[in-house]
Protein backbone atom coordinates (compact mmCIF):
# COMPACT_ATOMS: atom_id res chain seq x y z
CA UNK A 1 0.00 0.00 0.00
CA UNK A 2 2.64 2.15 1.00
CA UNK A 3 4.73 1.85 -2.19
CA UNK A 4 1.63 2.72 -4.33
CA UNK A 5 1.21 5.16 -2.68
CA UNK A 6 4.85 6.69 -3.08
CA UNK A 7 4.55 7.48 -6.46
CA UNK A 8 1.72 9.44 -6.45
CA UNK A 9 3.12 11.42 -3.62
CA UNK A 10 6.46 11.84 -5.84
CA UNK A 11 4.94 12.86 -9.01
CA UNK A 12 2.69 15.67 -6.32
CA UNK A 13 5.65 17.24 -4.32
CA UNK A 14 7.32 17.33 -7.87
CA UNK A 15 4.36 19.36 -9.66
CA UNK A 16 4.14 21.49 -6.59
CA UNK A 17 7.56 22.38 -6.63
CA UNK A 18 7.63 22.97 -9.94
CA UNK A 19 4.22 25.05 -9.88
CA UNK A 20 6.30 27.18 -7.04
CA UNK A 21 8.82 27.89 -9.38
CA UNK A 22 7.84 28.67 -12.29
CA UNK A 23 8.05 32.00 -12.56
CA UNK A 24 10.51 33.34 -15.44
CA UNK A 25 13.53 34.75 -14.67
CA UNK A 26 16.21 36.68 -16.65
CA UNK A 27 19.29 35.64 -16.90
CA UNK A 28 22.36 38.04 -18.09
CA UNK A 29 25.43 37.36 -20.43
CA UNK A 30 27.60 40.00 -21.91
CA UNK A 31 29.97 39.37 -24.18
CA UNK A 32 32.84 41.34 -26.21
CA UNK A 33 34.08 41.50 -29.11
CA UNK A 34 36.05 44.03 -31.89
CA UNK A 35 32.85 44.08 -34.02
CA UNK A 36 31.58 46.67 -32.28
CA UNK A 37 32.23 50.25 -32.44
CA UNK A 38 34.09 51.90 -29.89
CA UNK A 39 31.58 53.52 -27.23
CA UNK A 40 28.26 51.30 -28.48
CA UNK A 41 26.42 48.60 -27.31
CA UNK A 42 23.89 46.50 -27.90
CA UNK A 43 21.47 44.69 -25.65
CA UNK A 44 19.35 41.71 -26.90
CA UNK A 45 17.00 39.78 -25.41
CA UNK A 46 16.14 36.06 -26.69
CA UNK A 47 12.56 34.43 -25.92
CA UNK A 48 12.29 30.66 -27.31
CA UNK A 49 10.15 27.93 -26.80
CA UNK A 50 7.01 29.95 -26.08
CA UNK A 51 5.05 26.90 -27.61
CA UNK A 52 2.04 29.45 -28.16
CA UNK A 53 1.33 30.04 -24.27
CA UNK A 54 -1.93 29.35 -23.24
CA UNK A 55 -2.04 31.16 -19.60
CA UNK A 56 -3.06 35.24 -20.36
CA UNK A 57 -0.97 35.97 -17.09
CA UNK A 58 2.41 34.48 -18.09
CA UNK A 59 2.03 36.28 -21.44
CA UNK A 60 1.14 39.01 -19.84
CA UNK A 61 4.11 38.91 -17.02
CA UNK A 62 6.86 37.92 -20.39
CA UNK A 63 5.37 41.04 -21.76
CA UNK A 64 6.09 43.12 -18.81
CA UNK A 65 9.15 41.68 -18.13
CA UNK A 66 10.59 42.61 -21.60
CA UNK A 67 9.49 46.05 -21.80
CA UNK A 68 11.19 46.41 -18.38
CA UNK A 69 14.20 44.70 -19.72
CA UNK A 70 14.61 48.01 -22.69
CA UNK A 71 16.25 45.64 -25.19
CA UNK A 72 17.53 46.60 -28.56
CA UNK A 73 16.45 43.90 -30.48
CA UNK A 74 14.52 40.70 -29.66
CA UNK A 75 15.65 37.15 -30.76
CA UNK A 76 12.72 34.63 -30.56
CA UNK A 77 15.06 31.48 -32.09
CA UNK A 78 12.30 28.95 -32.46
CA UNK A 79 9.09 26.99 -31.20
CA UNK A 80 7.19 30.51 -30.68
CA UNK A 81 3.70 28.92 -32.53
CA UNK A 82 2.88 25.45 -30.90
CA UNK A 83 1.82 22.57 -33.27
CA UNK A 84 -0.74 21.68 -30.89
CA UNK A 85 -1.65 24.51 -28.97
CA UNK A 86 -4.08 26.97 -30.29
CA UNK A 87 -2.09 29.59 -32.07
CA UNK A 88 -3.83 32.61 -30.46
CA UNK A 89 -1.50 32.43 -27.33
CA UNK A 90 1.72 33.50 -29.57
CA UNK A 91 -0.19 35.87 -31.30
CA UNK A 92 -1.38 37.54 -28.12
CA UNK A 93 1.95 37.71 -26.63
CA UNK A 94 3.51 39.19 -30.04
CA UNK A 95 0.91 42.14 -30.01
CA UNK A 96 2.52 42.67 -26.45
CA UNK A 97 5.72 42.95 -26.95
CA UNK A 98 5.54 44.73 -30.88
CA UNK A 99 6.76 47.77 -30.66
CA UNK A 100 9.32 47.31 -27.45
CA UNK A 101 12.23 46.60 -30.01
CA UNK A 102 12.34 45.18 -33.44
CA UNK A 103 11.42 40.85 -33.46
CA UNK A 104 13.50 38.55 -35.09
CA UNK A 105 12.59 34.72 -35.52
CA UNK A 106 13.65 31.55 -37.05
CA UNK A 107 12.04 28.28 -37.34
CA UNK A 108 11.60 25.91 -34.64
CA UNK A 109 10.87 21.81 -34.98
CA UNK A 110 7.29 22.47 -33.21
CA UNK A 111 6.70 25.50 -36.43
CA UNK A 112 7.84 22.54 -38.60
CA UNK A 113 5.64 20.13 -37.29
CA UNK A 114 2.06 22.21 -37.31
CA UNK A 115 1.91 21.79 -41.04
CA UNK A 116 0.90 25.54 -40.94
CA UNK A 117 4.66 26.55 -42.42
CA UNK A 118 2.81 28.63 -45.21
CA UNK A 119 0.70 30.99 -42.85
CA UNK A 120 3.55 31.17 -40.01
CA UNK A 121 5.45 33.78 -41.60
CA UNK A 122 2.52 35.60 -42.28
CA UNK A 123 0.87 35.55 -38.71
CA UNK A 124 3.90 37.18 -37.32
CA UNK A 125 4.37 39.11 -40.13
CA UNK A 126 1.10 40.83 -38.84
CA UNK A 127 3.28 41.71 -35.39
CA UNK A 128 6.21 43.10 -37.27
CA UNK A 129 8.33 40.14 -36.96
CA UNK A 130 10.97 39.60 -39.25
CA UNK A 131 10.33 36.11 -40.10
CA UNK A 132 14.48 34.83 -41.30
CA UNK A 133 13.53 31.52 -43.25
CA UNK A 134 17.59 30.62 -44.70
CA UNK A 135 17.57 33.92 -45.08
CA UNK A 136 19.24 37.30 -43.38
CA UNK A 137 19.19 40.90 -43.32
CA UNK A 138 21.26 43.70 -42.55
CA UNK A 139 20.71 46.43 -40.27
CA UNK A 140 22.16 48.89 -37.70
CA UNK A 141 20.70 48.84 -33.98
CA UNK A 142 22.19 51.12 -31.16
CA UNK A 143 24.55 52.25 -33.67
CA UNK A 144 25.76 48.46 -33.98
CA UNK A 145 25.71 47.11 -37.66
CA UNK A 146 24.76 43.91 -37.48
CA UNK A 147 23.66 41.09 -39.79
CA UNK A 148 21.25 38.70 -38.58
CA UNK A 149 20.12 35.14 -39.98
CA UNK A 150 18.08 32.65 -39.51
CA UNK A 151 18.38 29.15 -39.83
CA UNK A 152 15.36 26.49 -40.95
CA UNK A 153 14.98 23.67 -38.40
CA UNK A 154 16.08 20.34 -39.32
CA UNK A 155 12.67 18.87 -38.80
CA UNK A 156 11.59 21.72 -42.21
CA UNK A 157 9.61 19.30 -44.75
CA UNK A 158 12.23 20.62 -47.83
CA UNK A 159 14.49 18.28 -45.84
CA UNK A 160 13.64 15.01 -47.23
CA UNK A 161 17.02 13.92 -48.09
CA UNK A 162 19.53 13.10 -45.76
CA UNK A 163 22.42 16.30 -45.42
CA UNK A 164 19.62 18.80 -47.40
CA UNK A 165 20.11 20.81 -43.65
CA UNK A 166 23.34 20.30 -43.62
CA UNK A 167 24.10 21.71 -47.06
CA UNK A 168 21.62 24.55 -46.15
CA UNK A 169 24.10 25.38 -43.23
CA UNK A 170 26.98 25.17 -45.15
CA UNK A 171 26.19 27.22 -48.21
CA UNK A 172 23.05 29.80 -47.60
CA UNK A 173 25.37 32.04 -45.27
CA UNK A 174 28.67 31.13 -46.70
CA UNK A 175 28.97 35.40 -48.75
CA UNK A 176 28.48 36.68 -44.99
CA UNK A 177 32.25 35.33 -43.85
CA UNK A 178 33.67 38.91 -45.73
CA UNK A 179 30.81 41.02 -43.49
CA UNK A 180 32.38 43.41 -40.89
CA UNK A 181 29.17 43.45 -39.37
CA UNK A 182 28.22 41.43 -35.81
CA UNK A 183 26.92 38.34 -37.55
CA UNK A 184 24.14 36.78 -35.21
CA UNK A 185 22.24 33.17 -36.27
CA UNK A 186 19.09 32.51 -35.14
CA UNK A 187 19.24 28.59 -34.85
CA UNK A 188 16.68 26.58 -32.89
CA UNK A 189 18.87 23.08 -32.62
CA UNK A 190 21.40 23.75 -29.37
CA UNK A 191 23.16 20.24 -30.79
CA UNK A 192 23.84 21.37 -33.96
CA UNK A 193 27.86 22.70 -32.70
CA UNK A 194 29.37 20.84 -35.33
CA UNK A 195 27.71 22.86 -37.93
CA UNK A 196 28.22 26.29 -36.46
CA UNK A 197 31.46 26.13 -36.13
CA UNK A 198 31.85 26.27 -40.22
CA UNK A 199 29.57 29.24 -40.23
CA UNK A 200 30.87 32.61 -40.61
CA UNK A 201 29.03 33.73 -37.61
CA UNK A 202 30.38 35.65 -33.89
CA UNK A 203 27.29 34.99 -31.86
CA UNK A 204 24.58 31.81 -32.41
CA UNK A 205 21.53 31.44 -30.21
CA UNK A 206 19.60 28.37 -29.90
CA UNK A 207 16.83 26.95 -27.58
CA UNK A 208 14.54 23.84 -28.12
CA UNK A 209 16.55 22.15 -24.87
CA UNK A 210 13.99 23.66 -22.01
CA UNK A 211 16.98 23.83 -19.92
CA UNK A 212 17.38 19.81 -19.66
CA UNK A 213 14.23 20.11 -17.06
CA UNK A 214 15.46 19.30 -14.37
CA UNK A 215 18.90 20.99 -12.80
CA UNK A 216 20.86 21.17 -9.87
CA UNK A 217 22.56 24.25 -9.98
CA UNK A 218 26.61 23.64 -10.01
CA UNK A 219 25.73 20.20 -10.38
CA UNK A 220 23.77 19.40 -12.97
CA UNK A 221 23.38 21.24 -15.93
CA UNK A 222 19.98 19.80 -17.12
CA UNK A 223 18.86 15.89 -17.08
CA UNK A 224 17.39 15.36 -20.24
CA UNK A 225 16.79 17.52 -23.58
CA UNK A 226 15.35 15.94 -27.14
CA UNK A 227 17.77 15.17 -29.50
CA UNK A 228 21.16 15.04 -26.90
CA UNK A 229 19.93 13.10 -24.66
CA UNK A 230 20.65 12.43 -21.34
CA UNK A 231 22.73 14.84 -19.41
CA UNK A 232 22.58 17.07 -22.27
CA UNK A 233 26.01 18.77 -23.00
CA UNK A 234 23.94 22.37 -24.15
CA UNK A 235 21.25 22.28 -21.98
CA UNK A 236 21.17 26.11 -21.49
CA UNK A 237 23.97 28.88 -21.11
CA UNK A 238 26.36 30.34 -22.54
CA UNK A 239 29.51 28.11 -24.43
CA UNK A 240 32.08 30.13 -25.90
CA UNK A 241 33.96 28.22 -28.87
CA UNK A 242 36.96 29.15 -30.92
CA UNK A 243 35.27 30.50 -33.66
CA UNK A 244 31.78 31.94 -31.94
CA UNK A 245 29.72 32.22 -28.93
CA UNK A 246 26.64 29.87 -28.37
CA UNK A 247 24.01 31.44 -25.90
CA UNK A 248 21.39 28.27 -25.42
CA UNK A 249 18.33 29.60 -23.44
CA UNK A 250 16.60 27.57 -21.67
CA UNK A 251 13.03 28.85 -22.80
CA UNK A 252 9.89 30.67 -21.63
CA UNK A 253 7.82 27.63 -21.75
CA UNK A 254 5.95 26.17 -19.44
CA UNK A 255 3.72 22.90 -19.19
CA UNK A 256 2.43 21.34 -16.02
CA UNK A 257 2.73 17.78 -17.31
CA UNK A 258 6.31 18.49 -17.85
CA UNK A 259 7.59 19.98 -14.89
CA UNK A 260 10.99 22.30 -14.78
CA UNK A 261 12.71 21.33 -11.75
CA UNK A 262 15.51 24.20 -10.11
CA UNK A 263 15.02 25.58 -13.92
CA UNK A 264 12.81 28.72 -14.39
CA UNK A 265 11.93 29.50 -17.44
CA UNK A 266 14.18 32.44 -18.46
CA UNK A 267 14.26 35.55 -20.58
CA UNK A 268 17.79 35.98 -21.72
CA UNK A 269 19.45 39.16 -21.80
CA UNK A 270 22.51 40.00 -23.90
CA UNK A 271 24.59 43.01 -23.73
CA UNK A 272 27.49 42.92 -26.40
CA UNK A 273 30.09 45.66 -26.17
CA UNK A 274 33.10 46.55 -27.61
CA UNK A 275 36.26 44.61 -26.15
FE1 LIG B 1 12.08 22.68 -30.07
Amino acid sequence: MKRKLLLPALVGCTAAYAACHSGITVRQYTIKTSRVPKGKALRLAVVSDLHSELSQKRREALAALLQQEHPDLIAMPGDIVDDIRPQYGAADLLQRVQGIAPLYFSLGNHECRSQQLATIPRLLGRYGVHCLCNSWEEVTVAGVPICIGGLNDPEHPSYQFAGGWLHDAQTVFSSLEQSDRLRILLSHRPEKVFAYRAMPFDLVLSGHAHGGQVRIPGLLNGLYAPNQGLLPPYAGGMYRHPTFTHVVSRGVSHYMLLPRVCNRPEVVIITVCRE
